[in-house]
């Protein structure tokens, strides 16, 4: 039996991908390649030393995914494929509904269809949107503010009415919080097709020279030193969160929404400061006014994945720091 991993050549898949083939599970990976890159392939293999099959398919189209349930015995699902850019999504609505949405329905049909019952989706804390209280509970209420956050909620509730339409399917569904850092062996790591967007990847190109200076979003917040505060969650944590995700559905049947964090909160200025600390004087920085949409403080209550997952976030900032420049250097 395999455990398919949907966009797993990406950077929070291929990562998950080392952690299951570690722990000896058999892996098929699927991605369409749209945001990641066949390299990572011979990378997972060059790191675990073991082998794998992998599919390149669009699973918007049914027959397509319907061929890769009927050919491979496959026993979960851990479903990262999906657009993932916050501004891109606000000019581009439709295509990150049809994509992210039409995906999980072609899959949730062929699991029914093909009697696969568990599946890990990868859902995002940017749908607790702003909150008055910290750190944030999976039991707040949400406020998704962007159509790429809302093809998270949506996508949350529809595998929720179809737990209650047919109650065999497990479901985890894991919120994280900010992903940054990369594989200790500097071979994988977030590899984003243009001009990043999120803090980390960023600050890695400044380091390298590819990109000239950071613009930090705003030093007026109501926090220590002005700046967003943000739940930074080294990626090897959330690959292990997964592996424990996929057990927990064996052993707790139903829908089951955790988030994946830290629970410590780090303001974006001591994080250049720390990426500058560890990896020596290399990013230059300048304030410039919030970009919109942007919240302020956002952190995870872990107790949930500490007493049901019993996952906890064991790297530091530092190591997030080292681990994601030693990626882009190796990568330039
Ligand atoms: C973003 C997405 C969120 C997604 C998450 C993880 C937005 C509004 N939200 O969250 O939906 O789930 O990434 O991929 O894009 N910053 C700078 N300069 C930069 C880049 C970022 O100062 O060049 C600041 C931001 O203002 C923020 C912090 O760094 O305070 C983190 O930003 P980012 O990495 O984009 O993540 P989020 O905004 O938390």
């Amino acid at each position: 039996m395999s455990i398919l991993l949907t966009g797993g050549l990406g950077y929070i898949g291929s990562h998950t991908a080392v952690e299951l083939l570690n722990r000896g599970e058999d892996v098929i990976i699927v991605d369409d390649l749209s945001n990641s890159k066949i390299i990572v392939k011979n990378k997972i293999m060059q790191i675990t030393g073991k082998k794998f099959k992998f599919i390149k398919a669009d699973l918007k189209n049914l027959k397509k995914t319907e061929k890769i349930f009927k050919n491979n015995n496959i026993s979960a699902v851990v479903h990262f494929a999906g657009y993932k850019i916050v501004g891109e999504s606000l000019n581009h609505p439709i295509k990150y509904y049809e994509n992210n949405i039409l995906i999980t329905l072609n899959l949730l049909k062929c699991m029914e269809k093909y009697n696969v019952y568990n599946m890990v989706f990868s859902s995002s804390a940017s749908i607790y949107g702003d909150q008055n209280e910290m750190p944030v509970k999976e039991t707040f209420s949400t406020h998704a503010n962007n159509p790429y956050s809302r093809t998270k909620l949506y996508i949350e509730e529809i595998l929720k009415d179809f737990y209650n339409s047919n109650n065999k399917f497990n479901f985890a569904i894991l919120r994280y919080f900010n992903p940054v850092g990369a594989h200790e062996s500097g071979l994988i790591g977030e590899d984003p097709n243009d001009t990043p967007t999120n803090l980390m990847p960023y600050i890695t190109k400044v380091a390298t020279g590819e990109l000239k200076e950071l613009s930090i979003f705003g030093n007026d917040y109501s926090t220590k030193d002005g700046t967003g505060v943000r739940d930074f969650i080294h990626v090897c944590d959330l690959a292990i969160g997964h592996a424990l995700a996929l057990n927990k559905l064996k052993e707790k049947p139903g829908v089951f929404i955790c988030n994946l964090g830290t629970g410590k909160g780090y303001t974006v200025l001591e994080t250049v400061t720390t990426f500058n600390k560890v990896n020596g004087n290399l990013v230059k920085y300048k304030f410039v006014e919030r970009r919109s949409g942007d919240i302020a403080i956002s952190y995870a209550d872990t107790t949930k994945a500490e007493k049901e997952l019993k996952f906890k976030a064991k790297y530091n900032l530092e190591e997030m720091c080292k681990t994601s420049y030693k990626f882009e250097k190796n990568n330039k």
